[in-house]
């Protein structure tokens, strides 16, 4: 079948479905993730983090405060941190090593930094300091919408970056957002094919929404179903790679936009511990929801799955 074609068969989160279970199993990981600073260096045209955005407060948790949070996280039963952040280089290599050691002591959690670009020496420290996962999404796969979209960032550099983080020992996230402006099927196609040749450990794909205080303000958000069926295809062409139910497919559906993303090839979830006082100025994107963990565990149950009580590793088998 045409690759293009396959993505509007009839049965196909059905089929996405039947390889989750086969490779995944019924088990559904949490990743509990705290968003420690909305500062960017960036300009990215979507994301309402970009540093010409002077329309939200900026903010940034303390190195203790973020180590005390993940402390309390892990308390709760969930194995993996994510940190995640704008591009901040407040926050140095010693002082994020300081950080991701402590956590890494005190809880023996599984680490994920989320924190963007950063000279390549960083991400070996970051490595030796105790940090396992490393999330950087492609975001497109197209060079030149690329280019458009990220002022004066480069798709090349980017893979560079996973090609690296691969080579260090990270396990590897990327991922794509669905429905940017002058994204075409072909676009998305290989979006997913990009994810398999990567074979990453994870991917988040999650459909673009526009924010009020972006360049993108006026732009379409991106179709419900057409995120749900790359999400499906990528479940299907990466066999057993950790795909989370995102954020995203929440503030198009809140009600099902996560359930159906478990029925349809996803098998992670990450409930969203940002301070509330926090929470509201983290706005990549317009009515951002910040999925607690009892409602991550309700939509677990309701798709009628368990929850994962290990640290949820990379199912691939490295050399
Ligand atoms: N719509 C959808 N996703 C977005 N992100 C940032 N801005 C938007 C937006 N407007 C996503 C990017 C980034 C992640 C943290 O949030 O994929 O990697």
């Amino acid at each position: 079948m045409e690759k293009e074609t396959f993505i509007f068969d009839r049965n196909l989160f059905q089929k996405a479905d039947q390889v989750r279970k086969r490779f995944c199993k019924d088990e559904v990981h949490l990743r509990g993730i705290i968003e420690f600073s909305n500062h960017c260096c960036r300009n990215c045209l979507y994301c309402g983090l970009r540093r010409d955005n002077k329309n939200i407060t900026r903010y940034r948790m303390e190195p203790g405060e973020i180590a005390g949070l993940a402390v309390k996280i892990v308390a709760k039963g969930v194995n993996t941190i994510v940190l995640q952040s704008g591009d901040d280089f407040y926050y140095t290599q010693k002082s994020l090593g300081r950080i991701i050691g402590e956590i890494k002591q005190r809880t023996g959690a599984a680490i994920t930094l989320s924190i963007g670009e950063r000279p390549l020496d960083d991400y070996r420290a970051f490595r030796d300091s105790g940090a396992d996962r490393y999330l950087l999404k492609h975001e497109t796969s197209n060079p030149a919408l690329y280019r458009i979209l990220h002022p004066g960032q480069a798709l090349k550099q980017r893979l560079k970056i996973l090609e690296y983080l691969k080579k260090i020992g990270f396990q590897i996230g990327s991922g794509n957002i669905v429905g940017l402006p002058n994204q075409g099927i072909k676009d998305l196609v290989r979006d997913v094919l990009f994810l398999k040749e990567l074979d990453v450990d994870m991917a988040g794909i999650g459909p673009f929404i526009p924010q009020k205080d972006t360049p993108l303000a006026a732009q379409p958000p991106g179709d419900l179903d057409l995120t749900l069926r790359i999400l499906a295809m990528a479940r299907i062409l990466t066999k057993n790679a950790h795909l989370p139910a995102t954020t995203a497919l929440a503030s198009l559906d809140r009600k099902n936009g996560q359930l159906r993303a478990l029925r349809s090839g996803a098998n992670v979830i990450m409930p969203d511990f940002t301070p509330v006082g926090y929470r509201k100025d983290y706005r990549i994107y317009d009515n951002k929801i910040g999925l607690s963990l009892r409602k991550a565990k309700e939509i677990i149950s309701k798709a009628k799955r368990t929850i994962s009580r290990g640290r949820g590793d990379s199912l691939k088998k490295r050399p």
